[in-house]
């Protein structure tokens, strides 16, 4: 007699991994917008992350077209400063075709080990609201470039950097281009203890 197929193989677990598998992270997107309230769905489905204390210590900033605008001349100006303008014109434009933009940050902590969990919680959350965004179909981009330490852009975005600090800026939107990933081989990367 056949063995009954293990209960992960079912087709509901093998679309959860085609999504947590198939995610990419998308650079190039298309010019189409986005709906504004699947992504305050996304955000929150993405709160359910674990938090140590249950602390909630993510915070997310919606970036509009003012925002946005201002961002892309500040690093405009940052990478003409490290690069040269051609660079910085470059960044630019590739900066202005990105549909979507939210800030992810995290409540800063005097303890340190709670900084560390709380930090953890919110790349969860992240995660989550990447993956809820790609199995309607959008990708995202992560970024901690260097405009996410600069004090002009906390300026901008009207985040007290004594309070909370940039987990990520993250790009969402339909994606015009899905790149190919790998990963190593799971054998490589797990160690089983007797
Ligand atoms: C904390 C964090 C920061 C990242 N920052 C950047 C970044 O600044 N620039 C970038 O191109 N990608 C950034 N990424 C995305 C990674 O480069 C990307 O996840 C990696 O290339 C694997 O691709 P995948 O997401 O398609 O699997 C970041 C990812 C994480 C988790």
């Amino acid at each position: 007699m056949k063995k009954p197929a293990p209960s992960f193989e079912t087709p509901d677990m093998r679309e959860l991994e085609e999504v947590i598998r198939g995610r990419r992270t998308i650079d190039q997107y298309l010019q189409t917008k986005v709906p504004d309230a699947l992504v305050q769905e996304a955000i929150d489905i993405a709160m359910w992350a674990p938090n140590h204390h249950v602390t909630e210590p993510w915070r997310f900033y919606l970036l509009g077209p003012e925002t946005v605008a201002k961002t892309i001349e500040l690093t405009r100006s940052i990478v003409a400063t490290n690069k040269g303008q051609k660079a910085a014109d470059f960044k630019a434009k590739s900066w202005s075709e990105k549909p979507g933009w939210l800030l992810v940050t995290c409540q800063r902590s005097e303890d340190d080990l709670r900084q560390r969990e709380d930090y953890g919680a919110c790349c969860a959350a992240l995660q989550n609201f990447a993956l809820y965004l790609w199995r309607a179909g959008l990708g995202t981009k992560w970024t901690t470039g260097p405009i996410t330490r600069d004090e002009r852009f906390f300026e901008i975005v009207g985040v007290d950097p004594d309070q909370e600090f940039v987990v990520g800026l993250v790009w969402y939107g339909y994606p015009k281009l899905t790149p190919e990933q790998k990963r190593k081989d799971v054998s490589e990367v797990i160690t089983r203890l007797p």
